[in-house]
C-alpha cells in the first residue's frame, strides 16, 4: 500500500528559548527535522509532507537535498490544525504522521508498528510507550486493547494523570479515513487548540477499531520541548552512534566524554580517548588514535597515526603520522605519511610531504613543504603583508633552522639550508646556505667591572 508521511513542524518553539526553531537544533552535528525525514526516508515513504510555520525558510534550507513538499500552517492553532494544513497533499493510501521534534524512534519500530496496524486489522495506530515520567505527555486511555481516548496532560483528571502509558505522537491510519474525521475536530480543551490525539474519541464514537503498539525503549520517544530535552536527545543519540562504532570493531576509552556525528565514518581498530569529538564527515582509518582531547571538524586520518589533544578542521593526514599534543591544523592543510606535526604548531592551507618533521612551536600558514624537510623550533611563515596571503615553498631535503621567519612569497630550493635566526626575505637555491643575521662578537671581561658594582 502507498505509504505518505506527514511530519509536524511548524511548533513556535517557545520552550526553547532561542532565536532558533528546535527543529534546527543540531544534535550529534545534525539538526532535529533530518533525523525524522531521514526516518520517513528508510520507510520508503511516496510522499513526504512537512507542515512548517511562516519562518520556513530556514527549515528548506537544512533539507534541501531531500524530496519533500511543504504545507504552511500560521498561526498556530495545535497538532489536528497542522495536519488539516497539510493533508490535501496527501492521497490514498496510509499516512504516517510524525513529530518533527521526536528524532529518537527506530526504523524497526516503525516497521513493526505498520506490520501491527496490518496484523490488527486497526484504523488507527498509535505508538505508545510505558513511561518512567509521563509529565507532559498526553495519556492512553484505554478499554482493554482498545484505545478509546488520548488525553492531554493539562486536561487529565487526578486519576487519569497516574495513567503512565503515553502518546509518543505517531499516528498511523488510512489516508482516506483522516480526510473524514479531520473536519471534526474541535478546539475545546485547555489549550482552545486542535488537538490531532482527538481523532481517537471521534472514531470510537463510529465504532472504528483503535490500537497502539506499545513499545518498551522510552528513548525513542523523547520530544524536545526544551533544552533539557534537547540534551536528553542527544545523549539517546550519542549512545547509539557510540554503541554502534563499539560493534563495529572501535575502542572507545570512556565512551560517555566521546561525541562522534551522525555523518563520521570509522574503521576497525580505531582507538578513542576520552574527550575526543569527531564531527562533520570526518573519517578515521584501521589502526589510528585519537585523543584525549581532539577535536577533529570534516578531518579524514590515515592508518595508524596519532592525534593528541588537538584541534583540526577541514583538513587531511596521512598514515603513521603524529599530531599534537596541542597542534592546531586550520582548514586546507594536508599532510603526508610518518610526518610529526608536534607541540603547539599550527598549520594553515598549507601542504606537508612525507617524512617531513615540524616537531615545536611552528606557523605553516599557505605553505608547501617537500618530503624529508626538517622545519626546526620557532620557525614562521611570514604569510600575510597586511593586505595579502603570499605562498612559501619549501623543497624536498630542506633544513630550516631554529627560530627563521620566512617572507613570503619565496622558495627554499631542494636540499638547502637555513640557519637559525634567519629571516629569509629572498629565495634560496638548491644546497644552498642562506645566513642572515648580525655576526656574533664576544667582548672578553666585560661584566667584570659590571658584576662587581652590581655586589657592592
Ligand atoms: C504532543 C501531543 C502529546 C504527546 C507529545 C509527544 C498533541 C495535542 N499532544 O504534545 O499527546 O504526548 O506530543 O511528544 O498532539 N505542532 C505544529 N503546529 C501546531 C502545534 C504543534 O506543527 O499548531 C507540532 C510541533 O512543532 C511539534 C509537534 O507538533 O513538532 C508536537 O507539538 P508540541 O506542542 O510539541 O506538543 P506536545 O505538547 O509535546
Ligand atoms: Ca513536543
Amino acid at each position: 500500500m502507498k505509504r505518505n508521511v506527514m511530519i509536524l513542524a511548524a511548533g513556535k518553539s517557545k520552550r526553547m528559548k532561542s532565536k532558533t526553531g528546535k527543529f534546527l537544533h543540531p544534535v550529534m552535528g545534525q539538526p532535529v527535522i533530518r533525523y525524522v525525514v531521514e526516518m520517513s526516508e528508510l520507510l520508503g515513504s511516496e510522499k513526504t509532507v512537512v507542515v512548517v510555520n511562516n519562518d520556513f525558510e530556514p527549515v528548506k534550507q537544512a533539507l534541501r537535498d531531500k524530496q519533500l513538499e511543504y504545507a504552511v500552517q500560521d498561526p498556530q492553532l495545535g497538532t489536528g490544525h497542522a495536519v488539516m494544513c497539510g493533508v490535501d497533499l496527501l492521497e490514498g493510501g496510509s499516512t504516517l504522521i510524525l513529530l518533527g521534534d521526536a528524532p529518537c524512534i527506530r526504523q524497526e519500530t516503525l516497521k513493526e508498528m505498520f506490520e501491527a496496524h496490518e496484523r490488527e486489522q486497526a484504523d488507527l495506530t498509535v505508538l505508545s510507550v510505558n513511561h518512567s515520567n509521563p509529565y507532559n505527555y498526553g495519556r492512553i486511555l484505554r478499554e482493554g486493547e482498545q484505545v478509546v481516548a488520548i488525553r492531554e496532560h493539562r486536561d487529565c483528571t487526578p486519576e487519569q494523570l497516574e495513567i503512565s502509558e503515553i502518546n509518543s505522537g505517531v499516528f498511523l491510519l488510512n489516508t482516506d479515513r483522516l480526510k473524514e474525521y479531520l473536519p471534526k475536530l474541535t478546539n475545546d480543551n485547555a489549550q482552545q487548540e486542535y488537538y490531532i490525539t482527538d481523532l481517537i474519541e471521534l472514531m470510537n464514537q463510529a465504532g472504528l477499531r483503535v490500537r497502539a503498539h506499545v513499545i518498551d525503549d522510552e528513548s525513542e520517544v523523547i520530544g524536545i520541548n526544551n533544552r533539557s530535552q534537547l540534551w536528553e536527545v542527544t545523549q539517546t543519540m550519542q549512545q547509539r552512534i557510540n554503541h554502534h562504532w563499539m560493534v563495529e570493531g572501535v575502542t572507545m576509552i570512556q565512551p560517555d566524554s566521546i561525541f562522534i556525528d551522525a555523518q563520521v565514518e570509522l574503521n576497525p581498530d580505531v582507538t578513542l580517548y576520552p574527550g575526543t569529538h569527531l564531527r562533520g564527515k570526518t573519517m578515521i582509518a584501521e589502526d589510528a588514535i585519537i585523543g584525549p582531547n581532539a577535536i577533529l571538524t570534516n578531518c579524514q586520518i590515515g592508518q595508524r597515526s596519532l592525534v593528541e589533544n588537538s584541534t583540526l578542521k577541514d583538513s587531511i593526514v596521512g598514515q603513521d603520522t603524529t599530531v599534537g599534543p596541542y597542534a592546531y591544523m586550520r582548514p586546507g592543510s594536508v599532510v603526508g605519511n610518518h610526518v610529526k606535526v608536534g607541540d603547539f604548531v599550527e598549520l594553515k592551507n598549507a601542504k606537508i610531504g612525507h617524512n617531513t618533521k615540524i616537531s615545536h612551536l611552528s606557523y605553516v600558514g599557505d605553505g608547501e613543504v617537500g618530503d624529508n624537510v626538517n622545519i626546526g623550533c620557532g620557525v614562521v611563515f611570514v604569510n600575510y603583508d597586511g593586505l595579502k596571503k603570499h605562498r612559501t615553498i619549501i623543497e624536498d631535503n630542506a633544513f630550516i633552522g631554529c627560530n627563521v621567519n620566512l617572507i613570503a612569497p619565496v622558495e627554499v630550493g631542494r636540499g638547502a639550508y637555513v640557519a637559525a635566526g634567519t629571516t629569509v626575505t629572498g629565495n634560496v637555491p638548491a644546497e644552498g646556505l642562506a645566513i642572515g643575521r648580525a655576526r656574533q662578537e664576544n667582548k672578553p671581561g666585560w661584566a667584570k667591572g659590571k658584576n662587581k658594582a652590581a655586589k657592592e
